[in-house]
């Protein structure tokens, strides 16, 4: 119960709340104006635990980092699909262990972490990523939460709008043009299979829509986005927050048909 962290990524939070990421080293060290402390110590802490700086005897919690925490705090070079909405996007996508899933693109990588934790080792991912510095940073972003690499795990260095090898079970896409992809859906999806697409204006979510709609190989199709609100408990203070992220993206998701003939 009370197992040392180990040297891994985790996260120290001072008395402000305020949160740093860090993956512990043997012989690393952090510093802060608090003072600093040894990674070794940190290592041999358990998830929860108050540390005390070396200098200043300042309090840190320290605790073994959360997909949140991770993909929130990382420096972004691309933009991400947050956790809510990558919650939903499991969900609605029914991604599930031993399903082959494509993904495109691939950004930073945030989606890819959560489909290869639900594919749990089974199954396999393959990404499609139009430009190399995202692909090579993301591989590096994917492995280092991970801690190794996925052998069920293949990113491909392309343009999805040019089309698509195999067959998949599930499809998801976070593109400026996701309906170009649809015409590649109709050999490239499982009949039953899901596609899900991260969407953030209205206008390509109705050219989206339509796409799928005219195709004839979709049905079930649902927009829909995710509304985090929230609450400050604090006292006889109890209310929503007065700070909300308004809007990320609207998320479409819609469902593979069999071909009638004349499609
Ligand atoms: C917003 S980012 C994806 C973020 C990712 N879903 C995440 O959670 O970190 C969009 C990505 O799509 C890639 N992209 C754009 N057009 C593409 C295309 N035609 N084929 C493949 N990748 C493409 C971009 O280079 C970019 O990396």
């Amino acid at each position: 119960m009370n197992e040392p962290l180990g040297y891994g990524i985790v996260i120290l939070t001072d008395r402000k709340r305020n949160r740093h990421m860090l993956t512990l080293k043997p012989g690393g060290r952090f510093s802060s104006q608090y003072g600093y402390i040894e990674h070794d110590t940190l290592a041999q802490t358990p998830s929860g635990a108050i540390v005390k700086t070396i200098g200043k005897e300042q309090p840190y919690r320290v605790f073994g980092v959360t997909y949140r925490d991770y993909v929130m705090h990382i420096k972004r070079q691309a933009q991400i699909i947050y956790p809510k909405d990558t919650a939903a996007i499991l969900m609605w996508g029914d991604v599930a262990p031993h399903q082959n899933i494509l993904e495109s693109g691939v950004g930073q990588g945030a989606l890819s972490i959560a489909v290869l934790r639900a594919l749990a080792g089974t199954g396999k991912l393959t990404s499609y990523e139009i430009r190399k510095d995202f692909a090579d940073m993301s591989k590096k972003f994917i492995y280092s939460y991970l801690g190794y690499e996925p052998t069920n795990y293949n990113i491909e260095l392309r343009d999805i709008y040019q089309g698509i090898d195999g067959v998949f079970d599930r499809v998801l896409l976070d593109l400026p043009e996701p309906w170009q992809v649809v015409p590649h859906l109709k050999n490239g999806l499982v009949n039953g299979g899901l596609m899900v697409s991260y969407i953030p204006t209205v206008l390509q979510v109705k050219s989206m829509v339509d796409c799928l709609r005219e195709c004839g190989y979709f049905d079930e199709i649902e927009t829909f986005e995710q509304i985090l609100r929230p609450w400050k408990v604090d006292g006889l203070s109890v209310r929503p927050d007065t700070w909300i992220y308004n809007h990320s993206a609207f998320i479409v998701t819609a469902r593979k048909t069999t071909i009638c003939e004349e499609d």
